[in-house]
C-alpha cells in the first residue's frame, strides 16, 4: 500500500531526516508549500550511554532505542528517512578543470592521485559537474567518495530500527544546502560554515550554492569537556553545567572561559587552514564566517573567534527559513529534510 500513500499525499512529500550525531539525534522533517519550505515536526534526543568512540558505534542497542524513542515522542510512522554520511566517513571536494578535458577522466585521474589501488574497491565515488565555476572557462567537479563498508553498516542498523534510507547525503552537502536554503542572496561570494559538534568540527567553503572544500577536524564540544575536567577536577555533569554559562563550585563561566579558548584557538587555526587553502586553489577571498553545531551556543565564541579570525563571524539559524531561531545543532539534519527520493543533486 507504500505506493498510494504516497500517492495521496502527493509527489511534494518530504520524509523525515535523521541526524545521527556521536552525542545526539536530531530530526526534521520539512514540508513543500510551493516553492517554499517549512519545518513541519523536528526534535532532538542525546544518547544515554556512550554510542560512538570516534565514528565507531559501540553500543548499537542504544542507539536503535534512542531512534525509537524520538520517533515516538514525536509521533512519526514514516519508515523512510533521510540520512548523511558524516565528513569523517567521506571524502569530499571540487576540482576545477579546462572545459576541453573529459570530466569522467579527470575524476578517476584525481582519485587516483589520493587514494592507492587497494581503497579504490572500497569506496564508492560519484560526481557531478556542478553548473557554476569559479575560473571563466573552466569547468567545476564536485566529488565524493563514500566507504562502502559504512554505507552497509549503516543500512544495517536503520534496518533494525525499522527504517528504510532512501537518500544518503554526504554531511558537508547538508550543511551547505541549508546555508542556501536559509540565505539564498549569499551565492555571489564564497562564505566559511562551520559546524562545532561533540566529537568533530565540520570546516566548509561553500560557493555559488556549493561546497568546494572541507575539512574534519578531530576537535568538537567533547574535547572541550575533557580540557575542563582536567583543569578543574570536576564530574562530566559538572562541566557540561558550567559549559552551559553556571556557576560550578564557585567557579565561574568566565574563569572556564580562560580554558575553553585553549581549544577554540586550535579550531581557529584549522578554520584559517582551510579558509587559505581555498585561497591557494581559487583565488577568492572568504570574508564570512557561520557557526553550527551544539558547541555554537557556547557564550562569548562569536567574538572571540571574531577576534582571531579578523573576519565577520555570526551564528547560523538552520530553522530560520521557517521562522524558527536558534537551534544551530539542526544543520544536518535541516540540510538533509529538503533533499526527497529521486532528487538527483542527492548523489553527491
Ligand atoms: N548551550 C550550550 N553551550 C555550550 N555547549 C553546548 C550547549 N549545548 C550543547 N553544547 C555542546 O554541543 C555538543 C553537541 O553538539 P551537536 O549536537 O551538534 O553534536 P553531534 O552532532 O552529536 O556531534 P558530531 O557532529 O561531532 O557527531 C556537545 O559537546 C554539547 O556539550
Ligand atoms: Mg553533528
Amino acid at each position: 500500500m507504500e505506493w498510494l500513500v504516497k500517492f495521496f499525499k502527493g509527489s511534494d512529500y518530504l520524509v523525515p531526516a535523521l541526524d545521527i550525531g556521536t552525542s545526539s539525534l536530531k530530526l526534521v522533517q520539512s514540508e513543500r508549500k510551493g516553492n517554499s519550505y517549512k519545518v513541519k515536526v523536528f526534535g532532538k534526543k542525546e544518547y544515554r550511554e556512550q554510542v560512538f568512540a570516534g565514528v565507531e558505534v559501540i553500543d548499537e542497542f542504544e542507539l536503535i532505542d534512542t531512534i525509537k524513542e524520538l520517533y515516538r515522542e514525536l509521533s512519526i510512522k514514516d519508515k523512510e528517512v533521510i540520512i548523511h554520511v558524516p565528513l569523517s566517513a567521506c571524502f569530499y571536494s571540487v576540482i576545477s578543470i579546462p572545459s576541453s578535458k573529459n570530466p569522467e577522466e579527470a575524476v578517476i585521474d584525481y582519485m587516483k592521485s589520493i587514494i592507492n589501488p587497494e581503497e579504490f574497491s572500497l569506496v564508492n565515488i560519484d560526481y557531478k559537474v556542478l553548473p557554476v565555476s569559479i575560473e571563466k572557462g573552466n569547468v567545476d567537479i564536485a566529488i565524493a567518495a563514500i566507504r562502502k563498508d559504512f554505507l552497509e553498516s549503516r543500512v544495517k542498523l536503520l534496518k533494525e530500527a525499522g527504517l528504510t534510507p532512501v537518500v544518503i547525503d554526504v554531511e558537508p552537502a547538508a550543511i551547505n544546502n541549508q546555508f542556501y536554503l536559509n540565505n539564498p542572496e549569499k551565492t555571489v561570494s564564497p562564505v566559511c560554515l562551520v559546524d562545532i559538534g561533540a566529537s568533530f568540527t565540520k570546516v566548509i567553503v561553500s560557493f555559488g550554492g556549493y561546497p568546494y572544500i572541507t575539512r574534519n577536524v578531530e576537535i568538537g564540544g567533547q574535547a572541550i569537556n575533557e580540557q575542563l575536567q582536567k583543569e578543574f577536577m570536576l564530574s562530566s555533569q559538572d562541566v557540561e553545567l558550567l559549559k552551559r554559562g553556571e556557576t560550578i563550585k564557585d567557579l565561574t563561566y568566565d574563569e572556564a572561559f580562560g580554558v575553553i579558548k585553549k581549544v577554540l584557538r586550535k579550531i581557529a587555526t584549522e578554520i584559517m587552514w582551510t579558509i587559505d587553502n581555498f585561497k591557494d586553489r581559487f583565488n577568492l577571498e572568504v570574508e564570512s564566517i557561520y557557526l553550527y553545531g551544539g558547541s555554537a551556543k557556547l557564550k562569548g565564541i562569536v567574538d572571540f573567534l571574531g577576534e582571531l579570525s579578523g573576519l565577520e563571524v555570526g551564528r547560523g539559524n538552520p530553522l530560520g527559513f521557517s521562522g524558527i531561531f536558534g537551534n544551530e545543532e539542526f544543520a544536518v539534519a535541516s540540510g538533509l529534510s529538503i533533499r526527497y527520493k529521486g532528487d538527483e543533486n542527492a548523489k553527491v
